[in-house]
């Protein structure tokens, strides 16, 4: 296997103290084996690009130091390898950008290191290697535990290769959590409790189910488009949310987000968290978003989105940023009430002052009265209802209307 062009390492000076500001890292790796029909991700079909491949890895490691120079100490919570198919990753690469990661941003404590996965046995049997690599949380993409669902997903694993990896997927990482994807068309109801309730004694700790999006552009959506077939009715799709939240609730799963149920507290993704709780995060690897505290501002960064171009950003500039956005004190404040809603964990008033709302705000009154905020400890919450409709709420409390 071709090695990452080598970047110099510079020692850094450790931070003074463990309570530096946190930072989470996440790292896009655009490569699939075969592009999903439903799938709008920032991708690549992997046709064996090992040169392109092996210019990107090193950019991704320079990139990271471009960004320690930015950001100064901080302490890493979380590294996120994510895609694309970052289980196609060599993993003495993924040891490389981990490595780098911790090196740059020291922390006292454990850093939770994620990776995306597909279910077929040659990822699989590089797990071992992956967990030797420093990864301790594997966020499997099951997608569906039904053959004949996997075909229409055009995934290229069997049911049987999904359940080997999650058993693999168990005995090699402490962490384990499962991606599925329901309101299938013809699924039923039943059908959808009944895989969810297979899926839930694979041993895994947290579980993402998503109901079937079609995203604009995609092959679900040309194909819904000229008629081929038709998603379920919404009454059908909203059925099988109440099935979802009933079934994990059952097996011990809190859905601590719209999509995201984990078994405790502990379970929760930390790097979601992240995200969630406005914390700052860098964004490497073609196409990937960053929100960065920059003298003061919150700023936004998309690094280029074609892996050519982010290795010339990268190389011209020691980032990959193709736009970068300084954000208003509202834009940030809107930002925090989208993803605090999100959670079970809500938003601090404090952070929504310049949206000019507080706890006697009447819109707050409203919607609360409404069932579908709740106010308490000077936080925020949406209510499981809330939750359902936090589009109409966000744009309702932002704009007061
Ligand atoms: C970055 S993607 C995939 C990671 C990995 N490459 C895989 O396919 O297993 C993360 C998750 O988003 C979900 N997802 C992607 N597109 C979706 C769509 N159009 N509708 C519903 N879920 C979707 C899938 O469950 C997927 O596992
Ligand atoms: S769903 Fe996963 S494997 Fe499929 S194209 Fe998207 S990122 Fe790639």
């Amino acid at each position: 296997m071709t090695r990452p062009p080598r970047t110099p390492v510079r020692p850094l000076p450790r931070p003074r103290s463990s309570d530096a500001e946190p930072i989470a890292v996440y790292v896009h790796w655009p490569y699939c084996a075969r592009i999903c029909p439903y799938c709008d991700f920032n991708v690549v079909r992997d046709r064996g690009q090992s040169d392109q491949q092996a210019m990107l890895a090193g950019a991704i490691l320079a990139d990271l130091q471009g960004h320690r120079s930015l950001t100064g100490p901080r302490r890493l919570v979380s590294v996120y390898l994510g895609g694309g198919t970052p289980s196609l990753l060599p993993p003495e690469w993924a040891e490389a950008i981990v490595g780098m990661a911790k090196n740059l941003w020291p922390t006292e404590s454990s850093v939770e290191v994620t990776l995306e996965a597909n279910p077929t046995d040659a990822e699989a049997g590089r797990f071992a290697a992956f967990a030797d690599a420093g990864v301790n949380r594997l966020s499997l993409g099951l997608q569906a535990l039904d053959d004949e669902a996997l075909r229409f997903l055009g995934r290229n694993h069997t049911v049987k290769e999904g359940v080997r990896a999650a058993m693999i997927g168990r005995a090699a990482f402490p962490r384990l959590s499962l991606d599925l994807i329901y309101a299938r068309p013809g699924q039923t109801t039943w059908a959808w409790a009944a895989e969810l309730e297979s899926a839930t004694a694979l041993g895994a700790e947290h579980i993402s189910p998503y109901q079937l999006t079609l995203e604009a552009g995609t092959a679900f959506d040309r194909a819904v488009r000229r008629g081929q077939w038709a998603p379920p009715d919404p009454d059908v799709a909203a059925a099988m949310f109440g099935v979802t939240q009933e079934v994990l609730t059952r097996r011990g799963f809190d859905a601590y987000e719209v999509s995201n149920h984990a078994r405790g507290e502990d379970a929760r993704s930390r790097h979601n968290l992240a995200y969630w709780r406005g914390l700052d995060y860098v964004g490497v690897g073609p196409g990937a978003h960053g929100r960065l505290t920059l003298n003061g501002a919150r700023t936004a960064v998309r690094a280029a989105a074609k892996p050519a171009d982010y290795i010339q950003e990268v190389r011209e500039s020691e980032l990959g940023w193709s736009e970068r956005e300084v954000l208003s004190r509202r834009q940030a404040a809107e930002e925090r009430l989208l993803m605090g809603l999100r959670t079970v964990e809500g938003v601090a008033l404090s952070e929504l002052e310049p949206l000019g709302l507080d706890g006697r705000h009447a819109k707050i009154a409203e919607l609360s009265e409404a069932g579908l905020l709740r106010l308490g400890d000077g936080r925020l919450f949406a209510t499981p209802e809330g939750r359902l409709v936090l589009d109409r709420l966000t744009l309702e409390l932002s704009t007061g209307g």
